[in-house]
């Protein structure tokens, strides 16, 4: 890669979104506006059981009702093809309707189509679906006895020095279990399709997070060429993971469509994303720390376990941080996955990185109480010259910054580190800070540009932008690389005609999609000369992209948070919170400093609010809607400060490393420790509840209120 760097206009500018004005005043087209003629409209109907068979499909009153097309269930739908794949190779949880079997609460089951969605949601509460139903096992721990070793597509698991020797001879030990629920991406737009065949092509406007990668999904399932798959996503109403996948949505739409041959929409009700997109699984993790008494760490032991399905691998790769974070004589990690008959589960807001972060960065706060060090010192005494693993060194490293500037601003030095020593009339005040990172990369993508005869360039790449400004931000890169002001550069995003493109997901999408645009403008350049108009270049990265890791690339973050604690409510309260990011060179602050207060504002709601509940009994999630799930509402997310370290990424032509999920890591984990600060009371488990936060406090409480 060339490490060239270009003029800058553009970038490291402040500009709002290039589509604010649609969006604010309704005029932006979201996946259920697309109109269509002859529409049709799908209702889906969701197993009631966690595992079973469906015995009987009985439509016939459905059938009879107003406006009802027909009935689609697994003895007439269309047939899928199971070599149909994700992330991580072949996946049940998209193979809809085609068998009896039922592997989890929520599976779509039947489809009703109808001329109106009134008329289908009618017609969809007059089948009776019949079950078998056949026993469940949802009982997620880490010593469950089908945990297994999880799949290492993600890399191989550490193993260093001698674990057991370092933590017996380390001066403290902390040896503790850290759990998080399952939780929900909760995009406020539900997923939505809306899906028409002609000519034998498949054509949808659908919500995701990749418009190339679903066609691709949608290729193989159907078996029609890539090329005759035409899905755009041109305004996303968030993803947070949940769409990064081919939805049901999706898949059922082009079935009915297929089989009413006509334009089929179907749009999920809260309730049906809940239960039947994606969640990111629960997890169990074990942690063992060994420290000297001076602060040097001698053995971190990292065994996270997650759940997942039978019907799909996944990787919730809890383990990055106890690779990267900390240098230590002794390091393990044993990731580790439990199959459960459970909604498959997917990448979700920092998938991996964000209750592995709330896991180590809370028994690193440990290690510190338990050897009088500030939690600070301790993090700065154990900075790695290299990858601590890998013995690769960093590309650019800059958490050190991050400590000490955002110590700097929130105001850490002469904290108290003693537990329960601030008071403000009943409340309990505490800080606490956590470290983190997040894998960064680019991957393949394409773009073209296109110089037009009037002196404007067409810049076509199949990003999304799914909220995050994408569109934006690619429309300064492409303006600097082409050496133009941004008001000569029309962007084409989300269209998997635009040829293939990265999605908006694993924090890579702008990078990926920045470095094909940087790549086609620089060979546009050299053709700029020659008066011919119009001209395009078209770059695929494949080939450019160097896949064997020389470096260890991260973006890094520390966080600051203040709470109070009511003792006798137990409500904790996030007062304030600062973030210091490197996440190398920022395109547009306005818009970066919105994406990583957002992650921010994702981890408090995981800290404190967060909690997909799980009926042992059925198998069913109990709180499928925002009334039993909590998120964190405006009155919950205090004043938020976000700030960016200066980093420039050696390995990127512009010096980008992607800043999509940092914001979430490390937020939980900053909170947990401050309501440790405040209370003098670990909290292990997420979220952090009124209810756990007064099982300990109960003593003080009804001493309050003078009961014996
Ligand atoms: Mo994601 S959780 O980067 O789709």
């Amino acid at each position: 890669m060339t490490t060239e760097q270009p003029a800058t206009a553009a970038i490291g500018d402040a500009r709002p979104r290039i589509e604010g004005r649609l969006k604010v005043t309704g005029a932006a087209r979201y996946a259920a506006d697309e109109p269509a003629p002859d529409l049709a409209h799908g209702w889906m109907i969701t197993a009631t059981v966690a595992r079973g068979r469906i015995s009987a499909v009985d439509a016939s009153a459905a059938l009879g009702m107003p406006g009802v097309l027909g009935v689609l269930d697994h003895r007439n739908a269309p047939r899928l093809d199971p070599r149909a794949g994700n992330y991580f190779g072949p996946d049940g949880s998209l193979l809809l309707l085609q068998d009896d079997v039922v592997p989890y609460a929520g599976r779509p089951v039947v489809l009703v189509v109808a001329e109106t969605p009134e008329q289908a949601r009618a017609a969809a509460g007059a089948v009776v679906v019949t079950y078998e139903p056949y026993p469940h096992d949802v009982d997620f721990r880490l010593d469950h006895p089908a945990a297994r070793a999880a799949s290492t597509a993600f890399g191989p698991e550490a193993d260093t020095g001698d674990i057991e020797a370092e933590l017996a001879a380390s001066a403290v030990v902390v040896d503790e279990r850290y759990r998080t629920p399952e939780e929900n991406c909760s995009a406020m737009e539900p997923h939505a399709a809306t899906a028409w065949w002609q000519d034998g092509h498949l054509h949808a406007v659908d919500s995701n997070q990749g418009p190339f990668s679903v066609s691709q999904v949608l290729s193989t399932l159907f078996g029609v060429d890539r090329d005759h798959v035409h899905i755009r996503a041109e305004h996303v109403g968030g993803g947070f993971g949940a769409k990064g996948l081919c939805g049901p949505q999706m898949i059922l739409a082009a079935m009915a469509s297929r089989s009413f041959g006509r334009p089929v929409r179907v749009v999920l009700t809260r309730e049906q994303v809940f239960l039947a997109t994606a969640l990111r699984p629960p997890t169990d993790q074990w942690l063992r720390i060994g420290a000297d008494a001076d602060g040097r760490l001698r053995a971190v032991h990292h065994r996270p376990a997650f759940a997942l399905s039978p019907l799909a691998e996944y990787i919730e790769w809890c383990t990055e941080q106890a690779k990267t974070l900390y240098a230590a004589p002794a390091i393990r990690t044993e990731l580790t996955a439990v199959p459960l008959d459970i909604l498959p589960p997917s990448p979700m807001r920092g998938p991996g990185a964000t209750p592995g972060s709330f896991a180590l960065e809370s028994a690193m706060d440990e290690v510190a109480e338990r050897l009088g060090l500030d939690p600070l010192d301790l993090r700065l005494r154990n900075q790695p010259a290299v990858g601590p693993v890998s013995g690769l060194p960093f590309s650019s490293r800059r958490s050190v910054a991050c400590l000490r500037e955002g110590a700097r601003r929130f105001g850490w030095a002469g904290r108290d580190r003693r537990p329960r020593t601030r008071r403000e009339g009943r409340l309990l005040i505490g800080t606490g800070l956590a470290a983190t990172c997040f894998s960064a990369g680019v991957f393949p993508s394409t773009a073209s540009i296109t110089a037009e005869a009037d002196g404007t360039f067409t810049v076509a790449v199949g990003a999304t932008d799914i909220g995050t400004g994408a569109r934006t931000a690619l429309t300064a890169v492409a303006a600097d690389t082409l050496g133009v002001g941004t008001e000569r550069v029309r962007i084409r995003i989300a269209d998997s005609d635009l040829s293939m493109a990265w999605n908006a997901g694993g924090s890579r999408g702008t990078t990926s999609w920045s470095f094909a645009i940087t790549q086609a403008a620089a060979k546009l350049r050299e053709r700029l000369g020659d008066p011919a108009r119009p001209v395009t270049t078209t770059v695929d990265t494949t080939a450019l992209i160097d896949y064997q890791p020389a470096t260890e690339r991260h973006t890094f973050s520390a966080v600051f948070a203040e709470v109070s604690v009511d003792p006798a409510t137990g409500e904790v309260r996030v007062r304030r919170m600062l973030g210091m990011f490197a996440v190398g060179r920022v395109i547009n602050p306005l818009l970066a400093r919105s994406q990583v207060v957002g992650g921010m504002i994702m981890g408090l709601s995981m800290a404190l609010h967060e909690e997909g509940v799980r009926d042992p009994a059925t198998g069913r999630q109990v709180n499928p809607d925002f009334a039993g799930y909590h998120i964190a509402a405006h009155a919950d997310v205090p004043d938020i400060e976000a700030e960016f370290v200066p980093d420039y990424e050696p390995q990127d032509p512009l010096g980008l490393n992607g800043l999509g999920e940092i914001g979430t890591a490390g937020t939980a984990a900053a909170i947990a420790n401050a309501v440790w600060h405040a209370t003098g009371v670990r909290q292990r488990t997420l979220p952090i509840r009124l209810d756990r936060v007064l099982e300990d406090e109960g003593a003080e409480v009804r001493g309050a209120v003078g009961v014996a």
